[in-house]
Order: structure tokens, then C-alpha cells, then sequence
């Protein structure tokens, strides 16, 4: 695999970029979010501290050797995306998922950024399938996955405990011959 990876072009104003040391500030405004965190996995804490900031971007959290990018509004990290490719026989696959500051919300930004992350990652890692799981309450991201051509497989039912609740977790995916 390559050591940097190059990530796709998205346009709209909006580029993905490896994330930076000096990304902290921005990354723990945005981040620092209960709207934000409810919708990700437990890895992506509430209150999301400069401590949890600083060992993201050391690595200690997710694996910056991936394509993990930043999103970012005129240079500015606002949000993030990633991909981990799954290992063994099923390594044909990998899962991603997102997360946007809440300020940027509603205008189509995740959307585009799907647009260009999902081909990108299936044809880059030589995918057969490129899947994300959403909680039963994220009709937000549903529909950044489905105007992205990805399809709903089916529910993972009662398969997570978020906040004290109990919830369904809905699996879309993208196939290389879509
Ligand atoms: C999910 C998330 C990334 C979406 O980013 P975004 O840039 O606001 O998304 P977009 O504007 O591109 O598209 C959102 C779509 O969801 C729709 N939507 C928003 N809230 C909705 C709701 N409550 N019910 C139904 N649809 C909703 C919007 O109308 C839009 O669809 P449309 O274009 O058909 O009108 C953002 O809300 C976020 O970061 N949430 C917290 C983290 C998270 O949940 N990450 C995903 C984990 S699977």
C-alpha cells in the first residue's frame, strides 16, 4: 500500500487532505459536539477533549496509515472521513464512515464528499465492497449513503447500546459492479 495517499478531488469548495498536527483547534471545535457523537462509534468520545484531539492525530486512535482524511471548508478541517479495509478472506471489503461539524450541516457537503470518497476508495483498494453501518435514528446519513448509489442490506437488530439505548443498526453497502 502506498505510504500517503493521494485522496480524490471533491470540488464545491471542498478538499480532503491528510490530517495535521495544527488541525487540533479546529478539529476539537468541531468535534466537541453531543449532536455529532451521537450518530458515531464510541471511539469518537462526548466531551471530546484536546487529550482525545491530540491522540487522534497522533494515530492512537484510528489508523492515519488508512485513508483518513480531513474535510475542509478554505483550508480548514471541518469534518472527517476514513475507510478500514477488512483483513483475511474478507479483505475484499472495508467500511467507512464520516462526520461533519454541525455548523456545516444540511448543505450538501457529505454528500459530495461520498461522491467522490466511495469510487475512489472501491477502485484505490481494489474493493469488491464498500460498506457502512448507520443508527437507526441517522436518517441523515441513510440519505448521504443512498443519493450515493449505496444500498440497504438489511438490520442489524439491537446490535448497539449508545447512551444508555439500545439501537437497530442499518447496514448499507456499494458494490463494484454497481
Ligand atoms: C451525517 C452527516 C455527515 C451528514 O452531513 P451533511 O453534509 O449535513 O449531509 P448532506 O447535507 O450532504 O445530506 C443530508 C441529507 O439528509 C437529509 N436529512 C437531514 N436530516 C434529516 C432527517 N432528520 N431525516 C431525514 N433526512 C434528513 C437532508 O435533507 C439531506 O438529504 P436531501 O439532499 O435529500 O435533502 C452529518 O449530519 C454528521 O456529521 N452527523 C454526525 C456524525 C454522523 O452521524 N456520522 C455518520 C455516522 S454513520
Amino acid at each position: 500500500m502506498p505510504e500517503a495517499w493521494l485522496p480524490p478531488d471533491v470540488g464545491h469548495g471542498i478538499a480532503l487532505r491528510p490530517w495535521r498536527s495544527d488541525d487540533l483547534d479546529a478539529l476539537v471545535a468541531h468535534a466537541n459536539d453531543e449532536q455529532v457523537s451521537r450518530g458515531t462509534s464510541d471511539r469518537f468520545p462526548y466531551p471530546y477533549t484536546r487529550e482525545d484531539g491530540i491522540a487522534f492525530l497522533a494515530g492512537r486512535v484510528v489508523d492515519l496509515s488508512a485513508p483518513v482524511f480531513a474535510v475542509t471548508l478554505e483550508g480548514r478541517a471541518v469534518g472527517g472521513i476514513g475507510v478500514r479495509m477488512f483483513t483475511g478472506e474478507r479483505g475484499i471489503g472495508a467500511e467507512f464512515g464520516y462526520w461533519l461539524g454541525r455548523r456545516h450541516w444540511g448543505r450538501g457537503v457529505m454528500t459530495n464528499v461520498v461522491a467522490a470518497f466511495a469510487p475512489w476508495a472501491v477502485h484505490t483498494l481494489e474493493l469488491q465492497r464498500l460498506q457502512a453501518t448507520v443508527l437507526d435514528f441517522n436518517h441523515a446519513s441513510a440519505r448521504v449513503l443512498e443519493k450515493n448509489g449505496f444500498s440497504e442490506e438489511g438490520v442489524l437488530r439491537r446490535a448497539v447500546m449508545k447512551r444508555g439505548t439500545v439501537h437497530d443498526l442499518r447496514m448499507f453497502a456499494r458494490l463494484c459492479v454497481d
